[in-house]
Parts: structure tokens; C-alpha cells; sequence
């Protein structure tokens, strides 16, 4: 590896989130002996991971971010913001900035971003792997019905007017717009705006993670009757869910979308374990 490596990805760097560069940024490896990761984020599982391996000084690692929220969570490691230009633009990157491996750790409904991701893997020789959260399985108690999509959900809620509680993040919310006869509380990380035009509705922002006694209060305050959700996974948003069951409350969960067939894990622990073997590998190789 030579100093212009670590040059290329620092140059991409846009934000040190946490305080100082870490011994492992990529514009520190000047000497050019480091792996580079590069994580695609968005997602709590991401920031956990960059966390572990923010300490390690065999990598250098970068996160990448959407660049779509307004104030970003503090990250662990320095980060790069904004669209790569789709796959070929990805793969520009990875060959630009030698990244060793690619780590998919972005929400199980960023599908373009999935797609592009094994699609610019492929294209630059870069190993790939998934980390993505395992979908809520219903338990007893439960009231699901599963939809395709925001379209589907509308139609699931029906004719008659109900307090619907949508935590389904500002992209499908406008599909809701055509059932003005319900009264909305509208959840998201950043504002809708411009609002919708929905003569009932009620806007609230707020981040994850939620506990479940604040979400049983929030649900029964609002009198909800029926909460439409992505089937995240994860601890840091069943709070609903769970207080959906405890009040009797229904839930209509849009369908996770197709991932693409890649190296998935499911957990921070698995996917620190497969980091390592694929290192590994690469060192046995002689790469
Ligand atoms: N979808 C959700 O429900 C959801 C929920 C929580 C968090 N997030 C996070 O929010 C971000 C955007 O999600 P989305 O559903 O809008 O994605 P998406 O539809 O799959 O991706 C649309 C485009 O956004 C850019 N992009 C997405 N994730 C990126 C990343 N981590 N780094 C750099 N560029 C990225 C890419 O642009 P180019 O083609 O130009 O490269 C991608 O083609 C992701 O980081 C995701 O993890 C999404």
C-alpha cells in the first residue's frame, strides 16, 4: 500500500464525528500497512460496529452516510457523506480508496443501496459482507398483517376513520395523503416537509432508540388504534411492537424488500468473526 491510499480516502472524509481522528483513520496510515473497511451505515448496527473496530490498529475505517439526515448520530470513526454516483460510482471509490472490504451495514430497506453495493463488489474485486438485522417474528398476542408496500398499507387501514400511528420514515408517508378520513401521528427522524396536507395529522420527531414503557404511553396518550411499521428488527424500535401486543393495538408491517444474495450475518459478534476470517484470508493470499 503506499501514502497516496490513505490520501485518496481522506479526501473523501468529511467529518471526524467524536472528537479527534482516530490512530486509525485512513489519513493516518501513511505508512500504508493498515486494511480498509469501509462501512456503509445509516443504521445503529453500523455505528456499533465502527465502534469495535475503531480502537483496532490493524484497520483503517471509514463510514459512510446518506447524508440525507439533518443531524447525524456522533459516529466512531471518520465519515464520508453523500450518493456515490450509483455503481459505478461506488466502485470508483472502492478501487480509489483501496478498500480491502465492504461491509453492507445499512437498514434492511435500503435495497438500492444493497444492490449497488453487490453490484460494485463484484465490479472492483472487493469482498463484501451483510450485516442486516433479523425481521420481528410475530409471537402470541401479535395482530400483524403484512403488506408490499405504503400503497397496500393505505388500503389495509380501510374506509372508516382510525387513529393510525405511522413510524415508516418520510420516503412512504406521502402514499397516505389519499386517506385524509384518518387521524395521523406521524413519527420520523427528521421533519416531512412540506407537511402533507392531511387535515389530522400530528407531527413528531424523535430518534431511537424507544423503550416500551414510552411507547405503550405514547400509543395509549394518542388513543392509536392501528400502528403501520417496517419490519426493522433490532431492540432499538420494538418498543411499538411490544406495546402494540400488551394494548390489543393491530399492526400492518410493510414487507421487507429483496436483498441481494451476498455473505449476510446478523449480529455485531458474527460479523466482527467474519471480518477476521476474511482478513485472514486475505493475508493468506498474499494481498
Ligand atoms: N430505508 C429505511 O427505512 C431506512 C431506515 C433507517 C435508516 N436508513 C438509512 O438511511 C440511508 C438511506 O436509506 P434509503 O432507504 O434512502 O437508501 P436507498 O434507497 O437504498 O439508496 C438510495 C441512494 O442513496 C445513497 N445511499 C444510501 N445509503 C447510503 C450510504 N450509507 N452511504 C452513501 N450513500 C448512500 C445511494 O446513492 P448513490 O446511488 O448515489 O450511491 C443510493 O443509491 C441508508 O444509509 C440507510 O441505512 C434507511
Amino acid at each position: 500500500m503506499d501514502s497516496q491510499r490513505g490520501f485518496a480516502a481522506l479526501s473523501e472524509v468529511v467529518g471526524l464525528y467524536g472528537g479527534e481522528a482516530t490512530p486509525t483513520s485512513p489519513g493516518n496510515d501513511l505508512d500504508g500497512d493498515m486494511r480498509h473497511i469501509l462501512i456503509l451505515g445509516g443504521t445503529l448496527e453500523a455505528r456499533q460496529l465502527a465502534g469495535h473496530l475503531a480502537a483496532r490498529d490493524d484497520l483503517c475505517v471509514t463510514l459512510s452516510l446518506a447524508g440525507r439526515t439533518v443531524a447525524p448520530a456522533v459516529q466512531p470513526v471518520p465519515v464520508r457523506s453523500g450518493g456515490f454516483g450509483g455503481v459505478e460510482g461506488l466502485a470508483a471509490y472502492l478501487m480509489e480508496a483501496r478498500i480491502d472490504i465492504l461491509i453492507d451495514a445499512t437498514h434492511p430497506y435500503a435495497a438500492t443501496m444493497s444492490a449497488h453495493a453487490a453490484q460494485a463488489a463484484a465490479r472492483a474485486g472487493v469482498q463484501l459482507l451483510a450485516l442486516q438485522r433479523a425481521p420481528w417474528r410475530a409471537v402470541t398476542g401479535d395482530h400483524w398483517q403484512e403488506v408490499a408496500d405504503s400503497a397496500e398499507a393505505v388500503r389495509a387501514l380501510g374506509e372508516s376513520p382510525r387513529r393510525v400511528f405511522l413510524g415508516i420514515g418520510r420516503k412512504e408517508v406521502a402514499a397516505f395523503t389519499v386517506a385524509p378520513q384518518h387521524d395521523y401521528l406521524i413519527r420520523t427522524v427528521d421533519p416531512i416537509a412540506p407537511t402533507l396536507g392531511l387535515p389530522r395529522a400530528e407531527y413528531l420527531l424523535a430518534r431511537g432508540p424507544f423503550a416500551e414503557a414510552d411507547e405503550r404511553a405514547l400509543l395509549s396518550g394518542h388513543r392509536i388504534d392501528i400502528i403501520v411499521t417496517k419490519n426493522s428488527g433490532g431492540e432499538a424500535t420494538y418498543g411499538k411492537i411490544a406495546a402494540a401486543r400488551t394494548l390489543g393495538i393491530a399492526v400492518i408491517l410493510l414487507r421487507r424488500p429483496r436483498l441481494p444474495a451476498v455473505p449476510t450475518v446478523h449480529t455485531i459478534d458474527d460479523a466482527l468473526a467474519r471480518l477476521d476470517h476474511a482478513l485472514a484470508s486475505l493475508t493468506a493470499r498474499g494481498v
